[in-house]
């Protein structure tokens, strides 16, 4: 049977190809995605969501019920986003039909209800954690009912995305991070250490584009790829985040995990803010409280990372 699993999301570039990638995996269920703001605005998210479902249109897709997140993170701060990176809509190049950026029923207590009715759920946060910390305020007692935690987040001992020790959806509202890190049980941490080297490169693309079914992977690949390779000339494609996050759901043996105490670092402003912190000390100091510990991420089988990417998106066998 498929994983059921409720998705949190900035819908951008790379969370969009993790929307494509579980809708096209019948290993996975994705039972609704909750709109972020993040990399982009929560508007934009709502669109990207409601316009690849309609591309990938089926029974299986309508059914999935989007839900309306976060709009500003719990700093009290305004968002900042990246139309560099993920372009002016989210989508690179792409603007998706405008009529889904027409108002916003917000229906966030509607989580409440599916996780409620879906044993077994798995919950996977690819974007900033501001709505899921919420649920974790509000909703202790349901959060421990679901069965596991993935999130893409955090940066140990290599460099960040946003400072020098920062990623993005840790740094964005590490006030949220903090809340999840401090009372989700059974979590999974998908570092930029390991979805730094889920690459896809331009000929993976390629391949996608010319068997694949689904027209828009070239265009939003090339673009977000633009950006990597132009801050980085000497790397060989770019790095799927999000598909990574949730392929890991599937393929427990892809990633190799250390459990370590974490926490993240909550000042308001410089290099430091964001970073999340694996306490690898064989003591403790007196007085001192043990932050909780989490499986982390640190090594990826990259040709298992590719085979079932390639497979899936471009719906030929490879081996
Ligand atoms: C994270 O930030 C965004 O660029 C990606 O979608 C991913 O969730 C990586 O730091
Ligand atoms: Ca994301």
């Amino acid at each position: 049977m498929a994983q059921k699993v409720l998705l949190f999301g900035d819908i951008g570039i790379d969370d969009t190809i993790a929307l494509i990638y579980a809708y096209l995996n019948d290993e996975i269920d994705i039972v609704a995605v909750v709109a972020d703001y993040g990399n982009i605005s929560r508007k934009n998210a709502l669109a990207n969501i409601q316009y690849v479902r309609t591309l990938l249109s089926s029974e299986a897709t309508e059914e999935v019920k989007i839900i309306v997140g976060a709009e500003v993170p719990m700093t009290g701060e305004l968002p900042i986003y990246v139309p560099e990176i993920h372009g002016e809509y989210g989508l690179g190049p792409i603007i998706p039909p405008l009529n889904f950026m027409d108002g916003v029923t917000e229906n966030f207590h509607e989580i409440v209800e599916v996780i409620h009715s879906n044993e077994d759920l798995l919950i996977v946060n690819i974007g900033r954690l501001t709505s899921l910390a919420t649920m974790f305020l509000l909703y202790g007692d349901l959060m421990r009912t679901v069965n596991g935690y993935y999130i893409m987040g955090g940066a140990f001992w290599v460099p960040g995305n946003i400072t020098a020790v920062s990623e993005a959806n840790f740094y964005g509202d590490p006030v949220a991070a903090q809340v999840v890190i401090q009372y989700a049980e059974n979590v999974k941490i998908i570092p930029l250490n390991v979805t730094e080297k889920a690459i896809a490169t331009p000929q993976m693309v390629d391949y996608i584009d010319a068997y694949g079914n689904i027209d828009i992977v070239k265009p939003l690949l090339d673009y977000y790829y633009k950006f990597y390779k132009d801050r980085n000339p000497t790397i060989t494609g770019s790095p799927l985040h999000d598909v990574l996050t949730l392929m890991a759901v599937i393929k427990p043996e892809m990633l190799t995990y250390e459990r370590l105490p974490v926490h993240i670092v909550q000042a308001a402003e410089g290099t430091e803010r964001g970073q999340s912190i694996a306490d690898i000390r064989q003591f403790l100091t007196e007085g001192e409280e043990m932050p909780r510990k989490h499986q982390i991420a640190f090594q990826l089988d990259y040709q298992q990372f590719f085979t079932d990417f390639m497979t899936v998106m471009s719906g030929q066998r490879f081996n």
